[in-house]
């Protein structure tokens, strides 16, 4: 680790990987499991930033990348590969009728943002507390409490922000904001679904932006190809006008998309009259990114992987309850899709159902901060059993198996031990 903080502020390359006192490394990872340098095996609810769907190493995604590696990794021009890869996400979602590939979800909101401000000649944007859409400048804001206030080092940006699962304050800013572009969302709630949102919502998203001339974005970095094979959309039956893609998309590699109505993105277009956006960007559609892409939308497309990693998901969120009820403590694991969430301070309800969404959903409850360090204190003490996650929360993927949540649920009790012996609960 000292190695790490001599060359890293903090020690690491990402914000939700900094740990107290450090963070561990990591060499490899196959399936559900990973293992750090020392050896040591570790349960991951990590998954890639949720990337890795089909689970570490996919046998066909290390194919692919293996054979793509040895022929290019950068042609230098256009490539069979991004056709294949940018027909596989139209055969998956409806909505997609053009597609540019990028290099992250941060660019790809970003691009998304700025062609509903061109098309629509608009510049403010509708954004929900607590949804994240990368770290570019004009989206970084809000993502985090405190809200209402801009991130240090960027301009005051462009938008509107509104608590997120209320459609009567969406048409309120509509109205006291006639320069609305566009509504940017994450469909299934901020933060990975901490706060979730329903197909009603997202449905009246769609007709108010249609009735206001805004364009709707659906940000699926997460829940594309996640909570269904064509991404919350298909879930919710909503056709955004653009869509953001990232993350699963790419089978584990470095990657990202807009996709959307073709009126709208031929503003990428050449030769057409008005304003154009001109797209630049060195790895847009890297044949190794394509080839993974191919070859984990191949697998996507069956519907499987989601059954499976919402599967494990329901059965930890399951397993975790009792061991919380166990333990009388405070506390309710919840969540939507592959995703598990701990609400910490409850006292409602605990019925017996893995689906079971704590205080109504409320945004306030939901998005409440944790008590201080224990997100980090329980990280710690699920690494100290064999698991990894973010902290009160997690990710699952097609190869957590029933036994390897077993596994998990036995380990989150053992853990509870831990921090109720150091004195964190
Ligand atoms: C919903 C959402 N949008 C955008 C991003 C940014 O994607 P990237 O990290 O690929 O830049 C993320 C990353 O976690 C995300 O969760």
């Amino acid at each position: 680790m000292i190695r790490a903080q001599k060359v890293f502020p903090e020690g690491v390359t990402h914000v939700a990987r900094e740990m107290h006192p450090f963070p561990v490394l990591i060499a490899r990872g196959r399936g559900s499991q990973k293992w750090t340098v020392e050896g040591v095996e570790l349960t991951d609810l990590m998954m890639g930033h949720g990337a890795l769907l089909l689970g570490h190493s996919h046998p066909d995604v290390v194919r692919a990348v293996q054979a793509q590696v040895a022929l290019s990794t950068h042609p230098g021009g256009s490539t069979e590969l991004e056709i294949e890869w940018a027909e596989a996400v139209q055969r998956l979602i409806p909505s997609a009728e053009r597609i540019r590939f990028v290099s992250s979800g941060t660019e790809a909101a970003m691009m998304a943002v700025r062609l509903a401000r061109i098309f629509t000649g608009k510049r403010t944007l509708l954004r929900f507390q607590g949804h994240f859409h990368g770290w570019s400048d004009g989206l970084i804001s809000e993502a985090n409490p405190p809200y209402g206030q801009a991130e240090p080092g960027v301009q005051p940006p462009e938008f509107e922000t509104v608590k997120p699962g209320c459609l009567d304050r969406v048409e309120q800013a509509f109205i006291r904001r006639p320069d609305l572009a566009a509504v940017i969302l994450e469909p299934t709630g901020g933060h990975w679904g901490e706060v979730p949102l329903g197909a009603s919502f997202l449905q009246g998203l769609r007709e108010l932006c249609t009735h206001y001339g805004a364009l709707l974005i659906c940000d699926e970095v997460i829940t594309g190809f996640r909570v269904a094979p064509g991404g919350a959309q298909q879930k919710f039956g909503v056709r955004p006008d653009l869509t953001v893609l990232a993350k699963v998309l790419a089978g584990g590699l470095p990657g990202g998309a807009v996709a959307g109505r073709e009126d709208i993105m031929d503003l990428l277009s050449a030769g057409k009259p008005g304003p154009r956006l001109r797209h630049p960007g060195t790895f847009n559609g890297n044949p190794v990114s394509a080839a993974a892409g191919i070859a984990a939308l191949k697998i996507v497309a069956t519907g499987e992987p989601q059954r499976l990693a919402d599967a494990a998901a329901s059965r930890l969120r399951h397993g975790v309850n009792a061991v919380i009820q166990e333990e009388r403590l405070p506390w309710r694991a919840y969540g939507t899709f592959s995703d598990v969430h701990i609400r910490t301070n409850y006292h409602g309800p605990q019925p017996d159902d893995a689906e079971f969404i704590p205080c109504g959903g409320d945004f306030d409850e939901l998005s409440r901060p944790h008590p201080e360090g224990l997100v980090n204190a329980s990280r710690q003490a699920m690494l100290l059993e064999g698991v990894d996650w973010f902290g009160l929360r997690g990710v699952t993927s097609a190869a957590h198996t029933d036994q390897v949540i077993d596994a998990t649920v036995t380990a989150f009790g053992r853990a509870i031990h831990r921090l109720r012996s150091d004195g964190w609960i």
